[in-house]
């Protein structure tokens, strides 16, 4: 599903230049999941963000689903986020003035859907993570395992193949981290491809691989 071949990606100019990929070959299977593990600095979210199609890199090649993925064309790597990719991040990144519904509803804005086909997607997501009462709460009226439900829910709202996280359970207490990492793991059983960033042994135990990135190259392959 996807493919890394030789992928540089710098930060910055001269002397502020920083190298935050050196040549990253790798290549993760449909149905698998698989964490990234590493130092703080060594270019895992980095890696994430192009997974994801949110960066664009400086040279090398991604091959995600057979396609070669054009660093330069940003239109290709929007279409790739918005339609394949579901992500999740360590604070949530939830719309403050939105409430549940309208955060989890986002990302099917685009798609010109109804909104009663709109309302039942949210729904039933919102049942499936078990968060469906608070459908009208707003994200400063929720807990943390709470707002990654929310935030979950709307990675997966659009029903993407892919599923990329960093650090999801990050900012959360070990016993809601573990609930969290559960619903992980259910994608996957699913179906899903998940993809987890984390410093967290437990998470990477529940993973088929862990891939080991260390001054922006992967080290080793376990
Ligand atoms: N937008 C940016 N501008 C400049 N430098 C950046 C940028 N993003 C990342 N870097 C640099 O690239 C390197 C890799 O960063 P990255 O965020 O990928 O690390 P990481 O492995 O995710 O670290 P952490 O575990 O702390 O989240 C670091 O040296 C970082 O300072
Ligand atoms: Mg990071």
């Amino acid at each position: 599903m996807i493919e890394m071949k030789n992928v540089y990606k710098s930060f910055g100019k001269n002397n502020g230049r920083v190298e935050a990929l050196r040549g990253v070959n790798l290549s993760i299977a449909d149905g698998e999941m698989v964490s990234i593990m590493g130092k703080s600095g060594s270019g895992k979210s980095t890696l994430l963000n192009i997974i994801g199609g949110m960066m664009s890199f400086d040279s090398g090649e991604y091959i995600y689903d057979g396609k070669s993925i054009d660093y330069k064309n940003h239109k290709k790597l929007v279409e790739l986020r918005r339609n394949d990719i579901g992500v999740v991040v360590q604070y949530f990144a939830l719309a403050e003035d939105l409430n549940v519904y309208n955060n989890v509803a986002l990302p099917l804005k685009y798609k010109g859907y109804s909104g009663r086909k709109v309302k039942k997607l949210v729904m039933e997501v919102l049942e499936e993570l078990g968060i469906s009462d608070k459908v009208k709460a707003y994200p400063n009226e929720l807990s943390g395992g709470q707002k990654q439900r929310v935030a979950i829910a709307r990675a997966i709202v659009k029903q993407p193949k892919l599923i990329l996280a960093d650090e999801p359970t990050g900012a959360l207490d070990a016993a809601t981290g573990e609930e969290v990492q559960r619903i992980f793991k259910k994608l996957n059983d699913s179906g899903k491809t998940v993809i987890i960033v984390t410093h967290d042994e437990k998470v990477a135990s529940i993973c088929d691989r862990i891939i080991h990135i260390k001054d922006g190259v992967v080290d080793n392959e376990v």
